[in-house]
């Protein structure tokens, strides 16, 4: 399958005020990148192309599911009034610009004005080693030679939930008393079977018991971390505290039954207390969190 790089027209959905930049050939803009502060998802080492680089002829199903998804109307909202008091009371002149707001809602290029929202890269990864070499349909190690190029697997749940949670999880008091919203509740397996969704086959019950528990397990982990930093905002050490309670009792229901997990629960029970008590747990938690995705990543 040839990629037709020539005649990719890019059909997300895209603020108003992008819309200018959109018929960029994306070759023009693989030469465009330019070193900047990575963000979420983004190292150094594999940055984003975009998402007109994963052409409707290869990515027709995907790139349909990704335009319904709210993912997609990730830069948009910075349109709204709400957005605007946001970034006002956070001193940030303009969401286009701040790294701040970046982070979790855009693909961003190099160090242009960002033109898409979340996208396929938010949770594959940076394409722009691996984007040509993933592609080749007659190469059977295809796969073999894009991970180490940056081809994240988000098959597996012990890399994806943390990737889902370190957007769906960063508020920060200042955010929050600026009127951001915080919702620490995100029920990561659903989503991915339901609204998320972008293969043809639903995964087996086994698959699911995996990512229902990985769910907890980074969910727990961003609670207790954003409990650590609520001090002083009764709205999030609120949040986070119930976000902590929730997350604790769906471990202990967890289908799925290991030490790691166990340990975890130990570790973060003490933390649910308030700020305080997470911020001296944080560090015992994110290592018994990580002992425990790696035993799920290890689950078969
Ligand atoms: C740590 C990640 C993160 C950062 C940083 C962040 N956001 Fe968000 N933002 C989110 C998520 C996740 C949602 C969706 C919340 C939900 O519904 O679960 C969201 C939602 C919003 C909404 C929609 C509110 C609504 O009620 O529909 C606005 C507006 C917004 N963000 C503006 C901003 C601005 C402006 C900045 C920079 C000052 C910013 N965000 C920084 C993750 C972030
Ligand atoms: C919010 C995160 C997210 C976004 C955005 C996203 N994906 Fe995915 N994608 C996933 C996850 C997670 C899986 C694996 C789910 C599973 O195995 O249960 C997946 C699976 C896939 C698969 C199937 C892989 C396989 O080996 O079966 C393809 C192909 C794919 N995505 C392409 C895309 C494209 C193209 C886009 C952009 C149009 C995109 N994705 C956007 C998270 C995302
Ligand atoms: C790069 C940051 C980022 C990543 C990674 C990410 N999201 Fe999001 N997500 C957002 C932002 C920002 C919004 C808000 C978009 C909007 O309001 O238009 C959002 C919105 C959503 C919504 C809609 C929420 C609502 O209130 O309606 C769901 C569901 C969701 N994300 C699930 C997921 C799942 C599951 C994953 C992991 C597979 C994931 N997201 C990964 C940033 C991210």
């Amino acid at each position: 399958m040839t990629h037709h790089r020539q005649a990719i027209r890019c059909r997300m959905r895209l603020p108003a005020h992008a819309v200018r930049h959109t018929l960029i050939p994306v070759a023009a803009l693989i030469f465009l990148l330019i070193p900047d502060a990575p963000a979420r998802g983004q190292s150094a080492a594999a940055k984003f192309v975009g998402p007109a680089a994963c052409t409707p002829t290869c990515h027709k199903v995907e790139i349909g599911a990704l335009q319904k998804h709210k993912h997609s109307k990730s830069l948009e909202v910075f349109e709204s009034k709400k957005a605007g008091e946001i970034a006002k009371k956070l001193n940030v002149s303009d969401p286009y610009a701040s790294d701040l707001c970046l982070k979790c809602h855009a693909t961003k290029i190099g160090s242009k004005e960002p033109e898409f929202g979340v996208s396929c890269e938010s949770c594959h990864g940076g394409a722009e080693k691996w984007e040509k070499v993933h592609g080749k349909e007659d190469d059977k190690e295809r796969m073999k030679k894009a991970r180490p190029l940056g081809m994240a697997d988000p098959r597996n749940p012990s890399w994806s939930a943390p990737n889902c949670f370190g957007c769906h999880g960063g508020m920060t008091g200042e955010m929050v008393a600026a009127g951001h919203p915080v919702k620490l509740d995100l029920e990561m397996a659903k989503e991915l079977a339901g609204s998320l969704r972008h293969w043809e086959k639903p995964r087996p019950e086994s698959a699911m018991k995996k990512w229902r528990a990985a769910e907890q397990v980074a969910g727990l982990r961003a609670a207790v971390d954003t409990l650590a930093r609520s001090a002083g905002s009764p709205s999030l050490e609120k949040a986070a505290k119930e976000a902590v309670a929730k997350r604790l009792a769906g471990l202990k229901r967890a289908e799925l039954k290991h030490p790691t997990l166990d340990a975890l629960v130990q570790a973060a029970t003490p933390a649910g207390a308030g700020p305080q008590q997470a911020k001296s747990a944080a560090a015992k938690v994110s290592q018994a969190a990580e002992a425990a995705l790696k035993y799920l990543d290890g689950v078969k």
